[in-house]
């Protein structure tokens, strides 16, 4: 009890009242965190501490020299969050969020080469579109609960003898919450010649990720993830990469800060993550990150799991507990993130959506999650009948109601979403 005070106190913004349309004022409760999450009070803290010294990176000056050492010290930091060092050969490379991580990464690694890439159908749409706009892009497909089966990734990489040149999969997903065994997948991706790159939007502010295995072959050579879901929410992203995957490759975007030399009609980059990071960084979005990173690895990343999974078991107890909900993914499944996916019978997932905000100022997440592969193979919902959808915007389109739980969330609140469930439901119609 005393430790989830704890936790709460130490998040800013959680408390702050929100009128309801009926004029009360709640403490609202969000469990829409695998969207976004609010700021540690330590990150605001850190923000305002380095604000007053904010000056441009890589250039002359006091403040400058103060910013250029401190955003130094934040690739170095977040390696180590990872476990590693900067002898072992990952660059970090700061970018927006996820997105353009992967776009970046799915940029520079294929450079118009148009090669093979195997990803799965569980993925965000963040780690499939980019892919598919650079080269010929194979999918693992998920089973009735939404799993991958990694005999099948081995099977789909032994068949393309050696051609697919990079496996691209979700650490957590956004829909169900699985966990995938990255380093096993490093394991056998590496066994086929392909590297690994990993999606770590929903993992990193919930569970340990270390770069590497217990062996070479199950070393991780990329790992991508946004700032705003790990309560740092100011703007930045990471891509940590292997630096040989870098070598040689024209760099995503061009400007400033990535050249050694311009000239009239040619232009050299930089061997280095420099020519990665085209145009001024986003200083304090990075230093926000590394002081979310300082209080997780304070907490204890083992901790804020069993806090969490706590949560979860008891939202799925109750929700089992509840004869109109469908849960999508396997309710018994425990190597899984915060993530609770599920319908009330005979209500819009929208409308359910609506009415937890309106009655007790619940935020959750409907519709598709942008997984919209994904979610359809979990609601049993054909390619066919999509288009269907699709043509026809009229019509109520087929989606889910997500929970995702930050580690500010209690018992407590987990029980008022239930009843505040159960009232929907009873009174609905
Ligand atoms: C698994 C996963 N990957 C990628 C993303 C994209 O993250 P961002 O919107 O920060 O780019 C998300 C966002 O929800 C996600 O859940």
């Amino acid at each position: 009890m005393a430790q989830k005070i704890i936790y709460r106190e130490l998040f800013n913004g959680i408390e702050v009242p929100i009128e309801l349309a009926d004029g009360r004022q709640v403490i609202p409760i969000n469990f829409d965190n695998g969207a976004t999450t609010p700021p540690l009070k330590e990150v605001d803290k850190f923000i305002a501490e380095n604000i007053l010294m904010y000056g441009s990176v890589g250039r002359g000056g006091h403040k400058s020299e103060y910013c250029t050492k401190a955003y130094e010290l934040s690739k170095e930091e977040i390696l180590s969050f990872f476990g590693v060092s900067q002898l072992d050969k990952y660059e970090v490379i700061y970018v927006k969020n996820t997105t353009e991580g992967i776009n970046l990464l799915a940029g520079t690694l294929c450079d118009r080469n148009n090669y093979k890439i195997l990803t799965s159908r569980m993925e965000h749409h963040a780690n499939d579109l980019p892919w598919r706009n650079v080269g010929d892009v194979f999918y693992i497909d998920v089973n009735k609960q939404g799993k991958i089966n990694l005999e099948q990734l081995e099977y789909m990489l032994e068949r393309a003898i050696g051609t697919i040149k990079y496996v691209s999969i979700t650490a957590a997903s956004n829909v169900t919450g699985y966990i995938t065994d990255i380093h096993q997948i490093a394991k056998i991706a590496h066994k086929y010649g392909a590297k690994l790159i990993v999606d770590g939007a929903q993992v990193v502010a919930h569970r340990v990720v270390c770069l590497k295995g217990q062996t070479e072959e199950e070393d991780i050579d990329g790992l991508v993830f946004s700032g705003h879901k790990m309560y740092a929410p100011f703007g930045s992203g990471v891509v940590i990469i292997k630096k040989e995957l870098l070598q040689g490759k024209k760099p995503f975007l061009q400007g400033g800060g990535s050249v050694k030399a311009v000239f009239d009609y040619d232009v050299y980059y930089k061997d280095s993550w420099e020519a990665e990071e085209a145009g001024s960084p986003n200083f304090l979005g990075c230093m926000a990150i590394v002081a979310a990173m300082t209080v997780l690895k304070s907490i204890g990343l083992d901790k804020v799991a069993d806090h969490e999974d706590a949560l979860r078991r008891r939202l799925i107890k109750g929700l089992r507990d509840i004869k109109q909900i469908k849960l999508y993914g396997d309710p018994k499944e425990e190597n899984r993130v915060g993530v609770v996916t599920f319908n009330a019978e005979g209500i819009y997932n929208k409308e359910v959506g609506r009415l937890l905000q309106e009655i007790r100022g619940i935020a959750v997440r409907t519709g598709c999650f942008c997984a919209q592969p994904y979610v359809m193979r979990l609601m049993g919902i054909s390619e066919e009948e999509r288009y269907y959808y699709l043509k026809h915007s009229e019509l109520q389109h087929p989606g889910m109601i997500r929970a995702s739980f930050g580690l500010y969330n209690t018992e407590e609140e987990v029980d008022e979403f239930l009843d505040t469930l159960e009232f929907i439901i009873s009174h609905y119609n």
